[in-house]
C-alpha cells in the first residue's frame, strides 16, 4: 500500500552530507535495493499503482533508476530502454540537457527506442530539481513515445521538481 511503501523508503534511505559536493544532501536509497524484501514490495508497489497493462515500455534514468526499471520489466513482461548520460550510447541518439547548479549535463536516448505511441513508464530513484526528469520527457516525446507514468521513490519536494513535469503526473512513493 502506498503508506507500507513510504515506510519503506524512509527506513532504508541514508542521508549522505557534502556528496556529490560540499552542501549538497545525497539520498542514498541503494540501503533498499539491497533489502530483497523491501526493493521487490516497492516494485510490486510501482507497478500495482499504474497498472500492469498502463505501459509498454519502461525507461530507466542512468544509473539508479536502470535498477528500479529492469525490475519491472521483468515483472511484467515488457522490455527496458535506457536513458543515459551523454556519450554512452552507441548508435544515434536524441540529446536533451538541461542545467546544474554550475554548468549543465546532458541526456541521451537511441533515436528507434520507442514505436510510435509507445505508452513508457518513466523511473527513477530520486526527483530533485526536475532536470533529468524534464529532460527525459523531452528525449521519451522527440523519440516517439507518450509518458504513460513517472514514479520515483523518493521525490525532494522542497526543489520542486515536479513543476519540470507538469501538467503530467508525477508519483513518488515517499515525498518530504
Ligand atoms: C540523481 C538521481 C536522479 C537525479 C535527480 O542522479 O538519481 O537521476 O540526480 O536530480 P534532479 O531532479 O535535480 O535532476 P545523478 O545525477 O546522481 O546520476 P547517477 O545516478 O548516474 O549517479
Amino acid at each position: 500500500s502506498g503508506p507500507e511503501a513510504a515506510r519503506l523508503v524512509a527506513s532504508r534511505v541514508l542521508d549522505v552530507p557534502d556528496f556529490p559536493k560540499p552542501g549538497v544532501m545525497f539520498k542514498d536509497l541503494m540501503p533498499l535495493f539491497a533489502d530483497g524484501d523491501a526493493f521487490r514490495d516497492v516494485i510490486d508497489g510501482i507497478i500495482a499503482y499504474h497498472g500492469r497493462d498502463s505501459f509498454d515500455t519502461v525507461v530507466g534514468i542512468e544509473a539508479r533508476g536502470f535498477v528500479i526499471a529492469a525490475a519491472i520489466a521483468y515483472a511484467t513482461g515488457v522490455g527496458v530502454v535506457p536513458v543515459r548520460k551523454a556519450g554512452k550510447l552507441p548508435r544515434p541518439a536524441y540529446a536533451a540537457s538541461y542545467a546544474l547548479e554550475y554548468g549543465e549535463a546532458t541526456l541521451e536516448v537511441h533515436q528507434d527506442a520507442f514505436t510510435a505511441g509507445h505508452r513508457v513508464l518513466v523511473v527513477d530513484d530520486v526527483l530533485a530539481t526536475g532536470g533529468t526528469a524534464g529532460a527525459t520527457l523531452d528525449l521519451v516525446e522527440r523519440a516517439g513515445g507518450t509518458m504513460a507514468g513517472f514514479t520515483v521513490l523518493l521525490e525532494l519536494s522542497f526543489l520542486g521538481g515536479r513543476e519540470r513535469l507538469a501538467p503530467r503526473p508525477v508519483h513518488a512513493l515517499l515525498t518530504v
